[in-house]
């Protein structure tokens, strides 16, 4: 079983594009909504609250965890915890960005505390050191991913406002530094244009696990019929309601709240 987090329903996003990618490995989930939002976070704060859940899904035997979140990406950079493999999503988008953008100039949209952390800046600079980033924080596009408003016209508004300095840049490719933004696609791809390549870190990190599993550094599960569980650790009908459709065409296993004691 592969242990996914993030704060809230962003990583699901992430975890959409593991479950469609490797149907039949187990997944456990798990979104800190009670501490939602982390992006707003001191780095300690966020690395606490990584290790704390990192702690919870140990004791839930996986074999492997993605960190579905950038802000926490940006705070855990081992890729290993307690010897079990640990993914984290910056590496993944960074390389898939660099593949996809011929200008080199690149445009990195995250939540305050992703773009202050420089993990973006300082991964395509290590990998290219030639190519131009540009960040943009966009503090209000967790609430508004997590209200479900998907592609409205206040999202609009507001994704304009936001990415009206990339823009100026003449960034080729955007990086969707945060995993609530690839449910705000439809508006970020109407703002910069059919030309502008948009990098959802999800998608980037099937081929890393696609590369793990057949070196052997992952183990694939060996259950005949795979479960996918949601656990968050505050409970609302809105999760589920949006949960159930960020997912489809897969369906949750299960549903339920957990103190990760
Ligand atoms: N989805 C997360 C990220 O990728 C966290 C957003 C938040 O809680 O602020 O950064």
């Amino acid at each position: 079983m592969i242990g996914v987090f993030d704060s809230g329903i962003g990583g699901l996003t992430v975890l959409k594009a593991l479950a469609l990618a490797f149907p039949e490995e187990n997944f456990l989930y798990l979104g800190d909504t009670a501490r939602l939002p982390y992006g707003s976070k001191s780095p300690q704060t966020i690395r606490l609250y990584s290790e704390q859940i990192m702690n919870f899904l140990l004791q839930h035997q996986v074999v492997a965890i993605v960190i579905a979140c950038n802000s926490a990406s940006s705070q855990v950079r081992e890729d290993s915890y307690h010897s079990i493999p640990v993914y984290n999503v910056i590496l993944p988008g960074a390389k898939a960005a660099l593949k996809l953008s011929s200008s080199k100039v690149i445009g990195v949209l995250g939540t305050r505390a992703t773009v202050q952390s420089g993990s973006y800046e300082k991964t395509l600079k290590s990998l290219d050191p030639n190519c131009e980033v540009f960040s943009q924080s966009c503090p209000l596009f967790v609430p508004l991913a997590e209200e479900g408003w998907i592609d409205d016209p206040v999202t609009n508004l507001i994704a304009f406002r936001y990415c009206q300095s990339l823009i100026a840049q003449q960034v080729d490719t955007v990086v969707l530094g945060c995993t609530h933004y690839p449910l705000l696609k439809s508006s970020l791809q109407k703002v910069f244009g059919s030309h502008v390549a948009l990098v959802d870190s999800g998608e980037a990190l099937v081929d890393i696990l696609t590369q793990d599993f057949a070196s052997g550094k992952l183990k694939k599960s060996s259950q005949k019929q795979r479960h996918i569980d949601i656990l968050v650790t505050d409970f609302s009908a809105h999760f589920t309601h949006l949960a159930g459709q960020i997912m489809l065409p897969l369906v949750a296993d299960s549903y339920a709240v957990t103190d990760l004691k």
